[in-house]
C-alpha cells in the first residue's frame, strides 16, 4: 500500500490501547532493520527523519529508501514523518516532497508564537492531505539540577493543551512528562519516573486526542555492555523503564519515538564485529550485524512494549 498518514493508525491505537513506534531513519540499513521487523510482525510503523537526517543522507536518498521499503513491505501501513521540523519552510519542503506527516517543533517559543507557527504549518499541511504533530512543553532532562518550580515549568501545562489544540487544528500533540532525548535520561541512583499524573490531567482536557511521547528510548543495558566491552565509553547511560513505556502505550499515547536505542544497537553491532574480526574490511561484514540488531530491537519494542504486532 502507498504511504499513509497517521490519522487512522492513531484512532485504532487509541481505541485499542496500544501505540505506534516512530523510529528515526538515517541510512539504508536502519530503514531495512525497522521495516523488516514491522513487516514480519504485521505492525504499522512510522519512519521519521530529522532535519539532521535529511542533511546527512540527502532528502532524495531518504525518500527513495522509504519508497523502497513501501514496495518491500506490502502488508503494513507506513508513515513518512518529519521529526522536529524547526520552521515552516522545512515542513513545507517535506510536504511538497511526499511526507505524509510533519512535526513543527516550536515548543521553545512563547505560547502565542508556538500557536501562530503551528497554525501556519497546519493550514498548508491539511491543504495537501498531510497531518501535523506539534509540541507543548520542553523535553528537559530531569537530571538537570534545577529547582522544583523551574523543573515543573518544563513539563507540559495541562491548562494550555485545550486552547493549543483548538486554535492550531493540530492532529497530535507531543508532551513533556519527564522524558528527554539521548542515552542519559536520569541521574544514576535516582528512580526514573515519568509524570503520569500530568498525562492524566492532559487527557482529561483533550479526551480522545492522540498524544506523542518523545525521548522514549529505554537504553537497553545489554547493548551498552557490548559497546563498552568493545572499546566504547558510555558511562551511566540510563533510559525510560519499559514498564512505564507499556503504561504509556496503553494510555492516550499513540506514538512513541525511539532513536537512541537503534543507535546503541547499531553501534554495538559494529564495535563487536570489529573486535571479533579485526581482519574484516568489507562494510557489509559489519553493517549486517548492525542492521540485525536494529531489527531485533524493533521487534522487541513492537511485541513487548508498544503492543502493535498484528495491528496492520
Ligand atoms: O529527537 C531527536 C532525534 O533523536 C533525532 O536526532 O537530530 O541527531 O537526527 P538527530
Ligand atoms: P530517544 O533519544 O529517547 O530515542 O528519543 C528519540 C526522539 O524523541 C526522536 O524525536
Ligand atoms: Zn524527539
Amino acid at each position: 500500500m502507498p504511504l499513509v498518514t497517521s490519522a487512522e493508525m492513531f484512532k485504532k491505537a487509541y481505541d485499542g490501547g496500544y501505540a505506534i513506534g516512530a523510529f528515526n531513519v538515517n541510512n539504508m540499513e536502519i530503514v531495512q532493520g525497522i521495516t523488516e521487523a514491522a513487516q514480519e510482525l504485521k505492525s504499522p510503523v512510522i519512519l521519521q527523519a530529522s532535519a539532521g537526517a535529511r542533511k546527512y543522507a540527502n532528502p532524495s536518498y531518504l525518500k527513495k529508501l522509504v519508497e523502497a521499503a513501501v514496495i518491500e513491505c506490502p502488508d503494513i501501513p507506513i508513515v513518512m514523518h518529519l521529526d522536529h521540523g524547526p520552521d515552516f519552510e522545512t515542513c513545507k519542503s517535506c510536504i511538497d516532497n511526499g511526507f505524509t506527516s510533519v512535526m513543527i517543533d516550536a515548543s521553545s517559543k512563547p505560547f502565542e508564537e508556538n500557536i501562530e507557527i503551528t497554525r501556519k504549518v497546519v493550514e498548508y499541511a491539511h491543504a495537501h492531505g498531510v497531518v501535523v504533530e506539534a509540541e507543548l512543553g520542553a523535553l528537559a532532562g530531569i537530571e538537570d539540577d534545577v529547582k522544583v518550580d523551574a523543573k515543573d515549568s518544563a513539563y507540559t501545562r495541562p491548562e494550555e493543551v485545550e486552547e493549543f489544540v483548538s486554535r492550531t487544528g493540530v492532529d497530535s500533540l507531543a508532551i513533556a512528562i519527564g522524558t528527554s532525548h539521548g542515552a542519559y535520561k536520569f541521574k544514576p541512583g535516582t528512580k526514573p519516573q515519568l509524570r503520569f499524573d500530568i498525562l492524566d490531567e492532559i487527557v482529561k482536557k483533550i479526551p480522545g486526542f492522540p498524544i506523542v511521547l518523545h525521548g522514549a528510548s529505554s537504553v537497553p543495558q545489554e547493548y551498552v555492555k557490548i559497546i563498552n566491552a568493545n572499546g566504547g565509553q558510555l558511562v551511566d547511560a540510563i533510559g525510560v523503564p519499559e514498564d512505564q513505556l507499556r503504561q504509556a502505550a496503553r494510555s492516550a499515547v499513540c506514538k512513541i519515538n525511539i532513536d537512541s536505542d537503534l543507535r546503541l544497537g547499531f553501534t554495538a553491532g559494529i564495535r563487536q564485529t570489529f573486535i571479533e574480526h579485526p581482519e574484516l574490511f568489507d562494510p557489509r561484514g559489519y553493517l549486517k550485524p548492525a542492521r540485525q540488531n536494529v531489527k531485533d530491537i524493533v521487534k522487541h519494542k513492537i511485541v513487548d512494549v508498544l503492543g502493535s504486532a498484528g495491528k496492520a
